[in-house]
């Protein structure tokens, strides 16, 4: 049980909370940082995340930022990352069993850590249903191809 997680300033308390249930839950956290509420840069802790995940270290990531859309659009510019920005259970359980979401994005200005627990929850006990997906998720890889970047 592996799992990478990032977060900006705005997101380094609530980055900080969620490492800590998921390591009570038997994780082994790899914590790219921010280590500080310090003013930081979005696109530098989710390349980390993305990196991670790309070289197959960690199947799975979070980010956090004020938003979450940041990092979601940033670690979506990695080849192999499917981000999902969400901010209620559904569409995180959804993100993982339709879209496979190999990162999941959240905002620390938008949730409260209660509910940052229901959807880290969702989605990393949802399971990806393959099948008729698998045929989306292969047209969303043709798109990451040369030809059509
Ligand atoms: C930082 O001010 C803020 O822009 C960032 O945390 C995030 O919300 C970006 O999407």
């Amino acid at each position: 049980m592996k799992i990478t997680i990032g977060a900006d300033h705005i997101g380094y308390e609530l980055k900080q909370q969620i490492t800590a249930y998921l390591t009570n839950l038997g994780y082994d956290v790899i914590d790219v940082g921010t280590t500080s509420p310090e003013r930081t840069d979005y696109p530098l802790q989710a390349q980390q995340v993305a990196k991670l995940i790309q070289s197959k270290e960690v199947p799975n990531g979070i980010l956090i930022c004020g938003t979450g859309i940041g990092m979601s659009i940033a670690a979506n510019k990695y080849r192999g990352i499917r981000a999902a920005v969400v901010s209620e259970p559904y569409s995180a359980q959804f993100s993982k069993e339709h879209n496979n979401a190999n990162v999941l994005c959240f905002g620390a200005r938008v949730v409260d850590y209660d509910t940052a627990v229901t959807l880290v929850d969702a989605w990393r006990l949802a399971s990806y249903e393959g099948e008729r997906h698998n045929k989306r998720l292969d047209l969303i890889s043709a798109s990451e191809t040369k030809e059509q970047r």
